[in-house]
């Protein structure tokens, strides 16, 4: 069964990365609500895409020169849609909070750019404590990124981000013994035999990111293990009309 992925929520009908997206996603049945995470300059872990707060907030700034304090205040919903007035910038933490909520689904947790390991670590410990390390899938595009992760939590699943399938993706995706190596759609669809070359390395196969069926479909007869995409709502009722 192809795995539904909600991209930073379901950040078609609500803003991308707020708790109201996730929601969404999750009612609208996304077996995986995708995020992504930032460091700030206090070590927190702020919930949010670019590096900076500019584009998804009423604020201005750079993620990792702010403090927990500085984004908890800031409306990251209005730039969306009016209606989404005051949807605050969530924190990890508010993210375990809603996994409890939603016990069926599972994590794909980004990590974006170079963490130290304090708050790797904080951000690990906040898995272990609320017992969802099961239900999630870290990747990221930094391969030191998921070596520290194989260092301080083994236990947690690992994927790495790539372009494309590659002999040298699907080396280091061995070397970090990973549970997924995860392309572009684009390039699976253009060479569909890259599922296969996954998973004869023993790791599944998320593609990113298809929002309509002419994508769907070539994915799905591919044997992608998911899809991650802005419409999960819509993923959701095409796969199953098929
Ligand atoms: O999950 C993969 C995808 O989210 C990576 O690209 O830029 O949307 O984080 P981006
Ligand atoms: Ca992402």
């Amino acid at each position: 069964m192809t795995q539904i992925v909600a991209h930073r929520g379901n950040s078609s009908v609500a803003p991308e990365n707020t708790l109201p997206a996730f929601a969404a996603a999750a009612f609208g049945g996304a077996h995986f609500i995708e995020i992504d995470v930032q460091v700030g300059g206090d070590g927190s872990a702020v919930v949010i895409h670019d590096a900076a707060v500019d584009r998804t907030t009423d604020g201005a700034g750079i993620v990792a020169e702010m403090r927990a304090t500085d984004v908890k205040h800031l409306d990251a919903g209005s730039w969306f849609d009016p209606g989404f007035a005051g949807t605050a910038l969530p924190l990890f933490a508010d993210v375990v909070d809603l996994l409890g909520r939603f016990p069926e689904v599972g994590l794909l947790l980004e990590l974006k750019g170079a963490w130290r390991p304090e708050p790797t670590q904080a951000l690990l410990a906040q898995l272990a404590s609320a017992g969802v390390t099961e239900r999630v899938i870290a990747q990221s595009f930094e391969v030191e990124m998921l070596r520290t992760l194989a260092t301080l939590a083994p236990e947690l699943p690992r994927a790495l981000l790539v372009q494309e399938v590659t002999d040298e993706a699907l080396a280091t995706c061995a070397e970090l013994d990973a549970v997924a190596c995860n392309p572009t759609s684009a390039s699976v669809i253009a060479r569909p035999d890259a599922v296969d070359r996954v998973h004869g390395a023993g790791q599944q196969i998320f593609t990113w990111t298809s929002n309509d069926s002419a994508e769907w479909a070539p994915l799905v007869a591919a044997g992608v293990d998911g899809i991650i995409t802005d419409r999960p709502d819509r993923l959701a009722g095409w796969l199953a009309a098929q």
